[in-house]
């Protein structure tokens, strides 16, 4: 059914007593399994994506030491600094090994931004990926979509936390698992990892990529409509559309348009029910009868129904604050903020939507019905 790999543990025994080894995010048995796909496979061109402290990046370097092969890999990951420790930068533990690297092994430690931002300084012919990284929608799912066109057929991808939903009990934690299943592969690696659980189903997999991945590549598109577990920064967002237009092409990107809407507005309405507490589909209706709508306050919240009234054609008029708070918002709300006091509207036109920490609520509602607003969504 699946293939298997010869277990390959030296690399971690020589590390046994280096400090590197410890921040690994992975278990000895992992460490095994992914140094045995480096063992049969001797990649040229390894990319990780996930690097955290390094300790899993010193031992891939070990190994390709040890195998004493020709690589060149790219640890790439989105923050610059350690996400457990920020007074540590990311790749820390590996820094060592990196300067003590003779000729046949390059390595790079590209930080700062998501994969989509490096794929193309990286280049064609990677025949090695690992993705460890949120493990949520779209997360390592749509940065294998990006990076299969520069993937070479044969290529290893190795992918970590596939149990991992069960292991931390969060259910949104099913971004590589979902990989695994979904991607057509003919050789898929899954071996039992008997002390990590009771199952010992394994927290780690791998699959090598051939002519049937890309030729399937709509299905795996296709299943990105499974609920996405954060959103995407806008210009996160255009660089992941922009090597999908150019790789994919536009009925690609037609679809990854429509689906990250589809989530944008879920992903907004579920927060929506959480702080309103009833669906937003009951707000819609009622907002929709209003003149004029004013949000009240000028943080999180309001940015929340701003963007979903904006997504879905709504009108906002105004913020609202009360008077003598700082009248600034962080984020990027394009209509006026104005103190209680200094709304250029009547009381009487005005739907106020509370779009404040609930524990205010009473102390707003007082100021509101004192200054004659009482038409609150
Ligand atoms: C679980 S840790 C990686 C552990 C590492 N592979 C190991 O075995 O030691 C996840 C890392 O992914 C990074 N990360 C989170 N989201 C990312 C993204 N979209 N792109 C790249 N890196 C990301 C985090 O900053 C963090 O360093």
């Amino acid at each position: 059914m699946y293939s298997k790999v010869e277990l390959y543990n030296e690399p971690e025994k020589k590390m046994e007593q280096m400090v590197e080894l410890h921040y690994s995010e992975m278990t000895s048995f992992q460490h095994s399994f992914l140094c045995g796909l480096i063992k049969e496979k001797k990649p040229r061109k390894i990319v990780e994506i996930g690097v955290s402290a390094g300790g899993t990046t010193a031992l891939i370097l070990q190994c390709l030491k040890m195998l004493n092969v020709e690589a060149e890999m790219y640890s790439v990951d989105l923050m610059k600094r350690w996400y457990q420790n920020e007074k540590y930068e990311t790749g820390f533990a590996a820094k060592k090994m990196i300067k003590d690297l003779k000729d046949k092994i390059y390595h790079s430690l590209l930080v700062g931004n998501s994969i989509p931002f490096f794929l193309e300084k990286i280049g064609n012919n990677i025949d090695f990926l690992i993705l460890d990284t949120t493990h949520t929608l779209p997360g390592e799912y749509l940065d294998f979509i990006v990076s299969l066109p520069f993937l070479k057929e044969g290529c290893v991808v190795v992918m970590h936390d596939t149990i991992e939903n069960h292991l931390v009990c969060r259910d949104t934690e099913v971004a590589t698992k979902l990989l695994f299943d979904v991607v057509r592969a003919d050789e898929k690696y899954y071996m039992w990892e008997e002390k990590i659980n009771l199952s010992g189903l394994p927290n780690i997999a791998a699959f090598k990529v051939g002519k049937e991945t890309k030729e399937n590549v709509r299905d795996i598109f296709s299943a990105m409509t499974i609920s996405w577990g954060y959103l995407l920064k806008d210009r996160e967002k255009e660089k992941y559309r922009e090597l999908i237009q150019k790789n994919y092409g536009d009925e690609y990107t037609l679809l990854f348009d429509r689906i990250e809407i589809l989530q944008r507005n879920t992903y907004l309405q579920k927060q929506i029910l959480e702080h309103y507490g009833k669906q937003a589909d009951y707000l819609k209706m009622k907002w929709k009868r209003e003149k004029i709508i004013i949000l009240y306050g000028a943080g999180c919240y309001s940015d929340l129904y701003y963007q979903w009234a904006t997504l879905n054609n709504l009108r906002v008029d105004a913020l609202v604050i009360s008077d003598g708070q700082e009248k600034v918002s962080e984020y990027d709300i394009k209509v006026p903020i104005y103190f209680l006091s200094d709304l250029p509207y009547k009381q009487e036109e005005c739907a106020i939507v509370l779009a404040i920490s609930k524990q205010y609520y009473q102390l707003v509602l007082q100021n509101l019905k004192k200054a004659g607003f009482d038409n609150i969504l």
